[in-house]
C-alpha cells in the first residue's frame, strides 16, 4: 500500500523529527527546548529531570546538553551510560522517547569550544562552591557571596571550566508517538546503520 499523509510515510517522518529537534535547539519557545533527561542511578533507580536542549546534529544523530561534572547525573553516567529523553509538544501532537548512549565531555576540546560560546552570566552556575544537588543547612544556591545579582568577570568566569560539561547522547531508538483522534500512529526509528530501520507499533 502506498502511503500519501505525511504521518505514515517513514521517510517524511524522519525528516519531521529530525526538523523539529533542530528547531528545539534554536527556539527557546518550542517544547523540545526542555526535554526529561532519564538515566540510571548508583542504586539502579531511575532519575529523570528536566535539560536544555543545547545541540542536535542530524548526521551523527547526536543530543547534547550541558551539565556540572560534579552533579549525581554525570557521576551515574560515568557508571551506566544508558539514558533516555523524552520530548513532548502539545501543538505537534508529537511524543518522542528517544533511547540514547551518554559521553561526558569534561575539560577536553568538545567542552572547550561550547564554553567559549557560552555567556558570562551562565558560567555562574558552574561557579557553586559546594556541589550540585548537595545539602546545605540554608536556602541558597551555593554562588559565592560576592557574586550575587552580579556577573562574574571574564577571569572568574574561567574557574567554571573545570565543572562545564557537555553531555554528547549517541541515538539509538526513537519511539516517535502521533496522537491524532482520528487515528493515533506509532513508529519505532532503529539506528543500526547510517539509515534507520522503521517499525510500526500499535500506539
Ligand atoms: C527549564 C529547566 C532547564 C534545566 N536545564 C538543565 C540543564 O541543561 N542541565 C542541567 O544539568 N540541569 C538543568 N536543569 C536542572 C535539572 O532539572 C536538575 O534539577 C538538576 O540538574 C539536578 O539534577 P541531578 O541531581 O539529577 O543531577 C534544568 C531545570 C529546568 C526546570
Amino acid at each position: 500500500m502506498m502511503s500519501t499523509s505525511s504521518k505514515e510515510n517513514t521517510e517524511e517522518i524522519f525528516e519531521d523529527i529530525k526538523r523539529n529537534l533542530t528547531r528545539g535547539v534554536k527556539d527557546r519557545k518550542h517544547n523540545f527546548h526542555t526535554p526529561v533527561f532519564s538515566n540510571v542511578n548508583g542504586d539502579g533507580g531511575i532519575d529523570s529531570r528536566v535539560v536544555v536542549l543545547r545541540n542536535f546534529d542530524p548526521l551523527k544523530m547526536i543530543l547534547n546538553f550541558h551539565t556540572d561534572f560534579r552533579s549525581p547525573k554525570a557521576i551515574d553516567l560515568k557508571q551506566n551510560n544508558n539514558s533516555l529523553f523524552v520530548f513532548y509538544d502539545h501543538k505537534l501532537k508529537i511524543q518522542l522517547r528517544i533511547k540514547t548512549t551518554s559521553i561526558l565531555n569534561n575539560q577536553n576540546q568538545t567542552a572547550k569550544e561550547m564554553w567559549d560560546k557560552t555567556r558570562l552570566l551562565s558560567r555562574k552556575c558552574y561557579l557553586t562552591t559546594k556541589d550540585p544537588s548537595s545539602f546545605t543547612e540554608l536556602p541558597e544556591d551555593g554562588i559565592p557571596e560576592h557574586l550575587v545579582s552580579k556577573e562574574p568577570n571574564l577571569e572568574e568566569s574561567e574557574k567554571g571550566f573545570k565543572n562545564f560539561t557537555v553531555v554528547e547522547n549517541k541515538i539509538n531508538e526513537i519511539d516517535w508517538l502521533y496522537l491524532e483522534i482520528s487515528g493515533h500512529r506509532r513508529l519505532k526509528l532503529i539506528f543500526r546503520k547510517q539509515k534507520p530501520e522503521y517499525q510500526w507499533i500499535i500506539p
